[in-house]
């Protein structure tokens, strides 16, 4: 395939701006797929994806597309997922490509996604390409989307293409302008090989297949290749490309984009931004760009019935086969039991995998509250790592302790400034800058604790803003604070499950109020529970838990009997999130709780 007739792009877009929608009518623009093989939205394959409405695994589709009176064009687009979770992810993608489409919608303008993608676009130096979609809605107003697209990310604003995605208005210039604008790519066929891994799945049959973007060189089926991370070495057994299914071919060269597969076992042998190269020619330096993934987020999952601990592992394997981000190990806790630690992206990330075990595996699991992982530097002079507040070493021990922070873009309407600046001084947030690129927009950047980021940061964020600030943020380091444990004591009892780090300073007010939370959330028993909040050996609040009366039927003896069976059944629904703690039925919302305190 000569490269000049070969064009790769992504689509970058805050969510919902309609990302998907253009995809599916490019698709069907160059008949890559007639209307009757549409599936709603091609690109997202997970039904969870479809019903959560963002795109979490990368893909490609190639497409031939002829302009009026030219030979035809393969335009290789490649999925980028749409949340910060994945910014490593969507990294790769971008680096797989020559191009942009940046679709802003016209009645929303620029995002913090917007921005962080198009940030992202340049500095892989992507030729990009505006795209003011939904013009079709009534509230659109392309004109001042068109000039917050040239004063906030200095893109002319003349070049911005006009469409809506949905009615298929003006679709074409954007084909054309992909063609025209977009260079081809630059990749020497005679170089030795290196291709870039993008995405990657496991199947059954296959093993691992390693969605590749070949740089420089060529590969072909027999090829015994290298994964330049690991130096593992393997025997190309398919090559593809997408049409949208894979079709063989027997070559992928400079310039192309496809899908491998060399009998490759384990997903973890075949990680997103690793190089590979050919053993019989191989290349002296890797692609730049590599990371192994960096779980930020952590949390405990246990099974209600301690019974299904096998079933919860061997569900977290299979998810991990298709997830090289996934990372867990079996931990027991004192209160849940046997369990595992696990460790994600992020909180989309976490919440898709809890989502996910709970529906295609049929599992009842407690989670517990997410934590960060902290560095914790001890008299001694060691150095540990402290996922899990429930291990957090000795006061006395502890020299400091170190939290990860990240590099938070907010945009807001100018209006709202305040009200976001007062949360990111209540979080411990940083300040570093603030701008009106335009009269009624302003942009914040503040360096955050993560930890205040997992405390229901964005819905204030969304609800002080009545839903129109945008949050985009990037790890930047570990540092110190005065940070301390707080415990929760059931009974006279701490729970592990319960503990939390915070700030010195919040933890007096934080402890009261989650002892007064815990008493509303756990139902009463048939005896007095003391809740306790205590920093090491001191108790710093404490409500109790009244016994109940009466039995729950007891107001209902020989009364209603539907009633009756309507509160066993309710106390059964109630029974299955809970976990017995000691003598005490605590429910999955508990656990929960440390995130939601005012
Ligand atoms: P994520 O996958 O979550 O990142 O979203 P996305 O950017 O892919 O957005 P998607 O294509 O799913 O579109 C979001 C919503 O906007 C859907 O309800 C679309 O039907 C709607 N939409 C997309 N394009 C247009 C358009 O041109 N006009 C109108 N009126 N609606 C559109």
């Amino acid at each position: 395939m000569d490269p000049s007739r070969i064009r790769n792009f992504c689509i970058i877009a805050h969510v919902d701006h309609g990302k998907s929608t253009l995809a599916d009518r490019l698709l069907e623009r160059t008949g890559t797929l007639s209307s009757r093989e549409m599936v709603d939205q091609v690109l997202d394959q997970m039904d969870l994806e479809r019903e959560r409405g963002i795109t979490i695994k990368l893909t490609a589709v190639t497409m031939e597309y002829t302009p009026a009176g030219e030979a035809p064009y393969l335009l290789n687009l490649i999925d980028t997922p749409g949340h910060v979770d994945f910014s490593y992810e969507v990294s790769r993608s971008l680096a797989a490509c020559e191009g942009a489409l940046l679709v802003v919608d016209a009645s929303q303008g620029v995002e913090a996604q917007t921005m962080a993608n198009f940030l992202m676009a340049l500095e892989h130096d992507l030729e990009i390409i505006p795209v003011i979609n939904k013009i079709d809605l009534p509230n659109a107003d392309p004109d001042r989307v068109a000039r917050e697209i040239q004063e906030v990310l200095g893109l002319e604003a003349g070049q911005a293409i006009r469409i809506s995605a949905k009615t298929g208005l003006h679709v074409d210039q954007v084909l054309d302008a992909i063609v025209k604008r977009i260079p081809a790519p630059r990749g020497d066929v005679d170089r030795p090989l290196r291709a870039l891994i993008f995405d990657s799945h496991f199947d059954s049959y296959r093993g691992v297949v390693a969605y590749v973007r070949v740089m420089d060189g060529s590969v072909s089926v027999g090829d015994r290749i290298r994964l330049m991370s690991t130096g593992a070495e393997h025997d190309v057994e398919n090559l593809f490309v997408f049409r949208p299914q894979l079709v063989p071919v027997s070559e992928l060269a400079a310039g192309q984009v496809g899908a491998l597969t060399a009998g490759i076992k384990n997903i973890r042998d075949a990680r997103v931004g690793d190089t590979i190269t050919r053993v019989d020619r191989p290349a002296t330096e890797a692609l730049p760009g590599y990371r192994p993934p960096l779980p930020m987020v952590f949390s405990g999952l246990y099974p209600v019935d301690s019974e299904e601990f096998p079933k919860l592992r061997e569900a977290l394997e299979k998810l991990q086969l298709n997830d090289a981000s996934l990372q867990f190990e079996p931990e027991t806790s004192a209160a849940l039991g046997p369990g595992f630690r696990c460790g994600f992206l992020g909180l989309l990330h976490m919440e898709i995998v809890q989502e996910r075990l709970e529906r295609e595996f049929h599992l009842n699991l407690v989670t517990t509250a997410p934590s960060v992982a902290y560095r914790v530097r001890l008299r001694s002079g060691e150095v540990v790592t402290v996922d899990n507040p429930a291990d957090m070493p000795d006061p006395g021990r502890i020299e400091a302790i170190e939290e990860p922070y990240v590099r938070a873009t907010i945009l807001t309407p100018a209006d709202y400034v305040g009200p976001v600046m007062d949360l990111c001084r209540d979080r411990r947030g940083q300040f570093l800058n603030l701008e009106y690129p335009v009269p009624s927009r302003s942009v914040l950047t503040y360096d955050l604790p993560l930890a205040e980021i997992l405390m229901d940061f964005y819905d204030r964020l969304k609800s002080l803003t009545r839903g129109y600030a945008s949050l985009d943020y990037r790890y930047v380091g570990h540092r110190e604070g005065d940070l301390v444990k707080l415990d929760i004591l059931l009974n006279g009892r701490p729970v592990d499950a319960l503990s939390c780090i915070l700030h010195r300073e919040r933890a007096y007010q934080r402890g009261r109020q989650l002892v007064e939370k815990l008493r509303e959330l756990i139902p009463r028993q048939l005896f007095d529970v003391p809740i306790q909040a205590a920093i090491g050996s001191r108790v710093i609040a404490r409500e109790t838990l009244r016994a109940l009366r009466k039995d729950v039927l007891a107001k209902c003896y020989g009364g209603d009997v539907t009633r009756k069976r309507k509160l066993l059944e309710k106390q059964k629904e109630g029974k299955k999130r809970m976990k017995q703690l000691g003598m005490v039925d605590v429910p999955q919302e508990a656990f929960m709780a440390v995130l939601r305190i005012e």
